[in-house]
């Protein structure tokens, strides 16, 4: 056991887990490092975090994340350059909006040197695990949620910060099929749609078995009122070229303030891409579907990367995306991972090395 500069606890593991990896077929999400991070808030303040084996931790039955849902998640990636350099993508965008979250889930917010020290030295400690491999990264889950114990519903006293890390390749596998919804709603006005809460998740997932009964590997979730603009997808943003102009909705109380959609805004810009952030209804992407001026649809998230769009399923109709040469997702999506790989300049600052 050691402690580090920033009173992290570490305790290592004995026999790492790395060998029995197959980096060459990653799924996303589903096979785990060495270590993991753990921070308790209790009697009103966060304590020193420790670096642990990743293991199974115990919580009482009584746990508030049992009964009332206080839950909330980020969700980032660290990448390996050619001379094997570490580094993140706007961690501190990550820091901001995991606090936003907490907020409105009556989570006590994380100071940020505790984000950023914690998850440093447990990337540091567990760097041989981020993949090399084109389209794979190590995945960056930090999480926080209500252990303390009562079923009174109000929020607990007591609160874990874990951080957890997953060697991962691409979120789809193949082209993705979306499916406009006009029945259920993912979030409202007021509600907690912006923030990254487990519940929102939870909340999507009929719908989705639904779509994906249906051929659809998400649904489009469209405003909780008339069900007539197009908001944002089950796990990424959501963006429309029109002719040549990227259109993408407003962020707004319903949708996920996304990092990777702000930063595809300021690449597009800064390449004389034509972008408008407006609202956009259905009504108007059918036309251009039907009209031949929908050139594109892609999704935008840290695990979806930009991923296009090759149908969108709207009241029984399936409308099919052109296959487009040099396309705007090619680009942007090139220019975005090159930023993140450290392979071409990062004139925006976005790169955090480790
Ligand atoms: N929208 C939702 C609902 C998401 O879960 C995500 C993923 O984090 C995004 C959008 C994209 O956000 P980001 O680009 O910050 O990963
Ligand atoms: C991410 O892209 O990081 C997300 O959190 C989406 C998640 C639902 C996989």
């Amino acid at each position: 056991m050691e402690t580090t500069t920033q009173n992290i606890v570490i305790e290592n593991i004995k026999n790492s887990k790395i060998d029995q990896v197959d980096f060459d077929n990653l799924a996303f999400g589903s096979v785990f490092t060495d270590h993991m991070l753990v921070c308790d808030y209790r009697n009103g303040a966060w304590e020193a975090p420790t670096i642990m084996p990743y293991q199974a931790i115990s919580l009482e039955p009584s746990a508030k994340i049992f009964h009332y849902g206080q839950s909330i998640f980020e969700g980032m990636k660290a990448y390996k350059d050619a001379d094997n350099n570490t580094f993140l993508f706007r961690p501190l965008d990550n820091h901001r909006r995991l606090n936003i979250s907490a907020k409105r889930m009556a989570i006590p917010e994380l100071p940020e040197s505790l984000f950023m020290d914690g998850l440093k030295a447990l990337i540091k400690l567990d760097e041989k695990w981020i993949p090399k491999k084109d389209g794979s990264a190590l995945y960056i889950r930090p999480f926080m949620f209500a252990s303390g114990k009562g079923f009174h519903a109000s929020p607990a006293d007591e609160y874990k910060f874990l951080i957890c890390l997953a060697p991962s390749g691409a979120y789809f596998s193949g082209k993705v099929k979306v499916l406009i919804e006009e029945k259920y709603s993912r979030s409202a006005n007021g509600g907690t749609g912006f923030a990254k809460a487990g519940g929102n998740y939870a909340g999507q997932f009929f719908p989705t078995q639904l779509a994906v009964e249906k051929g659809y590997n998400q649904v489009i979730w469209t405003d909780d009122h008339n069900h007539e603009f197009i908001e944002e997808a089950g796990a990424m943003n959501i963006f429309v070229r029109i002719d040549d102009t990227l259109i993408t909705a407003p962020i707004s109380d319903r949708i996920l303030d996304g990092i990777t959609r702000k930063s595809i805004l300021q690449i597009a810009e800064s390449e004389g891409i034509a972008t408008e952030v407006r609202k956009f209804t259905v009504g108007e992407v059918v036309e251009a579907a039907e009209n031949g001026r929908l050139k594109e649809m892609f999704g935008a998230g840290t695990a979806a990367v930009i991923s296009p769009i090759s149908t969108f399923g709207y009241r029984k109709v399936d409308h099919d995306l052109p296959e487009v040469q040099d396309s705007f997702a090619s680009r942007l999506k090139k220019r975005i991972i090159d930023i993140q790989y450290n392979r071409v300049e990062d004139p925006f600052g976005w790169r955090h090395g480790i």
